[in-house]
């Protein structure tokens, strides 16, 4: 029997294979995964208890419970400053289904839509099963990643759909500045283009960068769907819970396909989601300044040893390391890394070809685990170079 042929265009995860590998290994440290390792904060648990004890056990409204969409329009247009009314936002289960929709409703087949090379591994696979075709716009190691807007114009096509951006960025750190989103705003402009915006890591940007929504610029708000979450920010990856902000119309249709496929965002954690953004922010910060100093030790750890480079990334939990001068490709360190210092890391190539001579190391885990897998990783590299 013949699948749907869309399928046939997704690769197998280069992150799963490595984790595969992994599975059931000893003493492994582990920089791979991509999700805070913070228990989410008590206040949010509890609410999640209550709600279940106060039954709210059944479905809930297709785009949300109404409370919910409330509080989180006013979080848009007060902390991001895209003035959104509720009818503008809809409540998903995770970033991932937030995109899935977004690429759905905008493509029909053959549009072309861009996305950033390297880029979180999704990104691909959604606009194929979408029936569109990627194009991978090339970030580059000499930029720190950040994109070189002329050439983006160079990859727009009279196919071409809408720019999917990701800033801060997963897997390389790099977090536009507000003039590289004013030209990709201007861009988009000119040749009628949507913005879809993945935001996830809105809270994790370093060194008093603030972070800008391409949606707050002038004019970008009825264009831009804007992804956010509660996975990143509030440590809540197995919740299910994000959000996003598109123009009314669009929301319409988003509406046909959650009463066609998952019908709501889990009503448990809607109510612990609401919790989140109405109780108090320090736990945020918290999380956010151990981050912060975990940065600055890996980063620091890792550029002491000889062969590999990594610049302090901008915003995420994600060090996205120049392995080039090892003489190694990005997988077969990798594996060596795994297989002999028994650290697992993640090859760059696993979030497109730009990312070759890179691998990325998630820091969202203990500082000893990090000043250990970094004494491992300095033994093991020497041993390559003495060879
Ligand atoms: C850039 C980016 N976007 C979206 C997501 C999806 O997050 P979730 O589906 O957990 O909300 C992730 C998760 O790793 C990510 O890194």
């Amino acid at each position: 029997m013949e699948f749907n042929l869309n399928l046939k265009k997704i690769k197998p995860s280069g992150i799963r294979k490595l984790f595969d590998l992994a599975q059931g290994q000893k003493d492994l440290i582990s920089f791979g995964i991509g999700e805070p390792d913070f228990i989410t904060p008590a206040h949010i648990r509890e609410a999640a208890k209550k709600a279940l004890d106060e039954g709210y056990t059944r479905y809930t409204p297709n785009l949300g419970f109404p409370e919910l969409r409330k509080v989180l329009a006013d979080k848009l247009t007060n902390k991001n400053k895209i003035s959104v009314t509720p009818e503008e936002v809809v409540v998903t289960s995770g970033g991932t289904e937030a995109l899935f929709f977004s690429c759905y409703i905008l493509i029909n087949p053959g549009d072309e839509i861009i996305i950033p090379d390297p880029g979180f591994v999704v990104y691909e696979s959604q606009v194929y099963f979408a029936g569109g075709k990627p194009i991978h716009l090339p970030l580059r190691g000499k930029n720190n990643f950040h994109p070189d807007l002329e050439e983006l114009k160079n990859y727009i096509t009279p196919k071409t759909k809408a720019i999917l951006i990701n800033s801060p960025s997963n897997p390389t750190g790099a977090a536009f500045t507000q003039e590289e989103l004013l030209l990709i705003a201007k861009i988009a402009k000119e040749k009628d283009l949507f913005i879809i915006s993945d935001e996830l890591y809105e809270d994790i940007i370093y060194d008093g960068r603030e972070h800008i929504s391409i949606a707050s610029l002038p004019g970008m708000k009825e264009q831009t769907i804007s992804i956010f979450g509660f996975s990143k920010s509030y440590a809540m990856t197995g919740w299910r819970l994000a959000y996003l902000a598109a123009p009314a119309d669009l929301v319409k249709e988003i509406a046909k396909l959650l009463q066609n496929t998952s019908v709501c965002a889990n009503s448990i954690a809607q109510r612990a989601g609401l919790a989140a953004i109405q109780g108090p922010q320090d736990c945020v910060k918290e999380m956010f300044s151990a981050y912060s100093e975990r940065r600055n030790v890996l980063t620091k750890g890792l550029n002491e040893i000889k062969g590999l480079s990594c610049y302090a990334p901008e915003g995420t939990f994600y060090a996205f390391v120049n392995i080039k001068e090892t003489g190694m490709t990005s997988e077969e360190l990798s594996m060596y890394l795994l297989e002999k210092c028994k650290v697992v890391t993640v090859p760059g190539t696993a979030f497109g070809t730009q990312g070759e001579g890179y691998i990325r190391l998630s820091f969202a885990t203990s500082l000893e685990d990090i000043k250990e897998g970094i004494n491992r990783i300095k033994k093991g590299i020497e041993k390559i170079s003495s060879c």
